[in-house]
């Protein structure tokens, strides 16, 4: 583990968890929106209506019933994701790449029978992987093929875009890449790699794994500081939509670029991890102070705009 003193940490202008529960959770995300983002059917229910992109709903299992059912319902597709709709943290997230001969092929190659398939969404349903072990609904989603520009990158798995967004605001950003250690799911604690973008032009800054620095991908190599994000105001600007959508006051919006279909919104975290900040090498702080100083008709404006404006405040 590395460690730095406390003290050092707010130099930086690092947030800690107790600010960030108080000052920008607390104060920002009234605790009854937050079913919106912790129930990611509900997510993507809002999205739509939102006109927010989302990866295609094939189905949501909520009996024992569905689960014996599933065989037929999955039949048209060659590559689906499971997960469970109160999930966090890349838990419980099983990504299926192909199929062959009877089997689901996961991304490393591992083959799972039907048979697997079903125990895996049973478990999802009795809470083994959701929030306080409550009871849960297993979605399906159509497979995110990332796009050919960031597939060397992310191993195993699709890589997301991460991007915390504060009154409206962008702030920060990261690019999340699996590796092979991370099981095809980029989620830091599972192993993915974060590394920290600029808001004004996506371009990486540094790179960390299980919090520690690197420069390059563990498994592929490839340079990570070489990355090129297309289309970049697009991105920010579903971010910056997507805390529209949901009137929370600060969230973490995840969007993945898919080779068909562009940005696609994954999921919003109402309690966005504090390790952006490590993959940054910058705190959150000063941000927040500077949007704070913005004047109010700042607020008011819409979110192209608001996408502008930070981009020329955030390096
Ligand atoms: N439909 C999908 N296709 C391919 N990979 C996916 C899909 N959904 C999720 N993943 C992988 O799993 C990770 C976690 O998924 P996400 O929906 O964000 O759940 P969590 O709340 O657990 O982070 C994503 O960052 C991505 O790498
Ligand atoms: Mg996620």
């Amino acid at each position: 583990m590395m460690f730095v003193s406390p003290r050092r940490l707010r130099e930086l202008g690092i947030v800690g968890m107790n600010q960030r529960n108080i000052s920008l959770i607390g104060d920002l995300n009234p605790r009854h929106l937050y079913p919106l983002v912790d129930n990611k059917l509900k997510t993507k229910l809002l999205a739509a209506e939102k006109g927010l992109a989302t990866p295609a709903l094939i189905g949501a299992l909520r009996t024992q019933h569905d689960v014996q059912g599933l065989e037929p319902f999955l039949e048209p597709h060659d590559g689906f994701a499971i997960k469970p709709a109160k999930g966090s943290g890349g838990k419980g997230i099983l990504v299926i790449a192909a199929r062959r001969e009877e089997f689901f092929v996961k991304a490393n190659g591992q083959e799972l029978t039907i048979d697997e398939i079903r125990r895996h969404a049973s478990n999802i349903l009795s809470g083994l992987f959701s929030l306080g072990g409550a009871p849960d609904v297993a979605v399906i989603e159509e497979l995110i093929k990332p796009h050919a520009a960031y597939k060397n990158l992310s191993v195993e798995g699709v890589p997301d875009i991460r991007v915390i967004v504060y009154r409206g605001f962008p702030i920060m950003s990261m690019m999340r890449l699996s590796t092979r250690e991370s099981d095809g799911k980029a989620n830091l604690h599972q192993g993915a790699i974060g590394v920290g973008l600029t808001i004004s032009g996506g371009r990486p800054v540094n790179a960390t794994q299980f919090n520690r620095r690197v420069v390059e991908h563990p498994d592929s190599g490839a340079d990570l500081m070489s990355i090129q994000i297309a289309d970049w105001p697009d991105l920010l600007e579903i971010a910056a939509r997507s805390a529209d959508a949901t009137g929370l006051g600060y969230l973490g919006s995840d969007i993945v670029v898919d080779r068909r279909y562009g940005p696609l919104l994954l999921e919003l975290n109402a309690r966005p991890g504090l390790a952006i900040q490590l993959a940054n090498n910058c705190g959150l702080a000063p941000r927040v102070r500077a949007i704070d100083d913005l004047s109010p008709a700042c607020f008011r404006q819409g979110p192209k705009m608001r996408v502008d404006r930070a981009m020329s405040m955030f390096d």
